[in-house]
């Protein structure tokens, strides 16, 4: 069987691709929707992953040959599921192996943005630290602070976690379907609103798509509290970008952590421009020991449906 995977993978992931099947590398960056919609004539199972434009336009026309696409990653916002099940193909993900190392991002997008960390970095890079002062400098004292977490999946208990015992936090958490074990004490709050105003440190952890598109807009945000710090380390239109960027720039909220954005790689220039923002470029899992987990569980899922058995992480 021959195996296309979308984009370079790390070198373990991909001799162990070679040794099971016929495997193409896709060299060119994101698929685009024609590139998507060819691969799936071209290829018994593919492995996409994040911004390859398998949206409800790449599985019209003739049935596909693909019978699996094992996206390397646990969002899969960029394929359009139902409509791949309609035509035949099986979608899975890669979740659990990269939990820590997500929430161990937001923790450190968290710590950056409360405490300045991004902007005295650029003072200490520009040659411009003028010594330390009793009032240089001052940013929002993390532990015992409470913290929001909206989406209380995985990710969002592992950041809880992190809180609760690394940081004394008190987690409230909002959720669209009853949590019946966090994992911690935490409280869970039936509006969203109500989150983002008990909040001093607010961490969106929800899966992206169009069900939490713009999930938090400029509605949404006026009820956080101008000390406030906001994390997001989901997906980026998850978030109303420009009503977020209003909310820094007016000082309504105190802070921003990002490690997604709403046109990736695009960073508007107005978000750059702020000091109060902690900027990453989407390095959630960003490890090698992690990608390599991913990679190997996305073969694992491929290799399941090629040899005709479940695969052990369908969506
Ligand atoms: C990365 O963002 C992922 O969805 O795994």
């Amino acid at each position: 069987m021959n195996l296309l995977i979308t984009r370079t993978l790390p070198q373990k992931v991909l001799d162990a691709a070679r040794a099971r099947f016929d495997t193409t590398v896709h060299e060119g960056g994101k698929l685009s929707p024609d590139e998507a919609r060819a691969a799936l004539s071209d290829y018994d199972l593919i492995i996409p992953t994040l911004g390859d434009a398998f949206g409800a336009a790449a599985f019209e026309g003739p049935a596909p040959r693909t019978r699996v696409l094992a996206n390397f990653g646990v969002g899969y916002n960029h394929i359009d599921a139902p409509a791949a099940r309609a035509a035949g193909v099986e979608v899975t993900n890669t979740p659990g192996v990269l939990t820590d190392a997500t929430a161990d991002i937001a923790m450190t997008l968290l710590l950056m943005a409360a405490r300045r960390a991004s902007e005295g970095e650029r003072v200490v890079r520009a040659g411009a630290w003028k010594g330390w002062t009793p009032t240089q400098m001052l940013g929002l004292h993390v532990t015992g602070k409470t913290v929001g977490i909206v989406g209380m999946g995985r990710i969002g208990k592992a950041v809880a976690k992190r809180c609760h015992y690394g940081f004394d936090m008190p987690v409230v958490f909002h959720n669209r379907s009853a949590v019946a074990d966090p994992g911690m004490p935490a409280r869970q709050l039936g509006s969203l609103s109500e989150l983002m105003a008990a909040a001093d440190i607010v961490v969106v952890c929800v899966p992206g798509g169009a069900e939490t598109r713009h999930l938090i807009d400029a509605a949404v945000l006026s009820h956080m509290q101008p000390h406030a710090v906001f994390v997001n380390i989901a997906r980026g239109d998850v978030v109303d970008e420009a009503a977020l960027i209003a909310a820094l720039q007016e000082r309504r909220i105190a802070a921003a952590g990002l490690d997604v954005y709403e046109n990736e790689p695009e960073v508007p220039e107005a978000l750059r421009a702020l000091e109060n923002t902690a900027l990453l470029p989407h390095l959630g899992t960003a490890a090698l020991e992690i990608r390599e987990a991913m990679g190997m569980l996305a073969l694992d899922n491929a290799t399941a449906v090629a040899e005709g058995r479940s695969p052990p992480n369908p969506v």
